[in-house]
């Protein structure tokens, strides 16, 4: 059943499937979703710039990031895709005169209104980041239970079925369920990311954003993570930046490509189903991208 955290109100000590909502007593940007069950739509991205200081990493990007489905983010180094993912979640804010212009709506409400608060917003639009970051004085067990213990205060009594769980969903379950207790950075690269995967899963989110997951992986680790995210899907949004072609053409449904104007502003350039963006694209810019013929 979803719960309704309401900023200021203390955090629930299990995690249930929070939904943000902004307080009473001033005029939402953007109404609640009446029916979020019906919804195709889990982002969506409007008229975004994104700036560092004076200068536009981004420029007036709107998209719609379907529900359920993984939706994957290529382009040319320096494009600005990560910037653009961390908006997501409200992770471009903290960078060093970081801001932003445009909206981004999770399931209708605006995530930077100033009553939807960001650690409640972390919470159900999870990230997990190109090379694996495991707590790093922290063992296996206490890795997935984390989130769980810091939301709440006292830790739930079902903790060790909540661990067992995430760890099954990530695929790593029968790899470490006999050595719970050493160290999440003794496992291998290809464990490690699997492990912060069941971390981002344990806090129960809706959307769960990739940075190049498998990039610093061997192809073996690489497919694990890819299989992964197609069992994730239908469960979660995903969104996934990745430099890997044939990545994006296996695990995603539907992919944006984002170039560099002369003003070194990243911008989206077409997105469209998966299979048509790498056999039929629109844009001749696209076509030489996927090609190989830059970037
Ligand atoms: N914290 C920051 N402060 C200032 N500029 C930044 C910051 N992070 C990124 N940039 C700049 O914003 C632009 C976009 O960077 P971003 O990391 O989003 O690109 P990217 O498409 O993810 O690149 P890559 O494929 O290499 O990861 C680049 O010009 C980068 O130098
Ligand atoms: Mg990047």
């Amino acid at each position: 059943m979803a719960t309704e955290i309401r900023p200021g109100a203390d955090l629930p000590a299990v995690p249930t499937r929070p939904t943000i909502a902004p307080t009473s007593g001033r005029v939402p940007a953007a109404a609640p979703d009446p029916a979020p069950a019906a919804r195709t739509t889990k982002i969506e991205a409007r008229d975004l710039n994104l700036y560092y200081g004076s200068f536009r990493a981004v420029r007036d990007v709107t998209m719609d990031i379907p529900a359920n489905k993984i939706t994957a983010i290529i382009g040319p180094s320096g494009c600005g895709k990560s910037t653009f993912l961390r908006a997501f979640n409200r992770m471009h804010e903290l960078a060093q005169g970081a801001r932003m212009e445009g909206r981004i709506l999770l399931d209708g409400v605006d995530i930077y209104d100033r009553s939807v608060d960001a650690v409640d917003l972390r919470r159900l639009v999870g990230m997990v980041f190109q090379r694996p970051n495991p707590f790093p004085t922290m063992s296996i067990y206490e890795n997935v239970s984390a989130g769980l213990r810091l939301g709440g205060g006292h830790k739930p009594t079902n903790l060790d079925a909540i661990v067992e769980d995430c760890l099954t969903r990530a695929a790593l379950w029968d790899e470490v369920k006999d050595h719970l207790g050493d160290p999440g950075t003794s496992l291998s690269g290809g464990q490690q990311q699997r492990l912060c995967i069941a971390r981002a899963l344990a806090v129960d989110p809706e959307v769960i954003l990739m940075d190049e997951p498998a990039s610093a992986l061997d192809p073996i680790a690489t497919l694990r993570i890819e299989e992964l995210m197609l069992e994730l899907r239908g469960s979660y949004t995903i969104v996934i930046v990745t430099h890997n072609m044939q990545q994006a053409s296996r695990v995603s449904d539907q992919t944006a490509f984002f170039s560099m104007g002369e003003d070194r502003a990243g911008y989206l350039v077409e997105m469209g189903q998966t299979a048509t963006i790498f056999t039929n694209p629109r844009e001749q810019l696209t076509e030489d991208y996927i090609s190989g013929r830059f970037g």
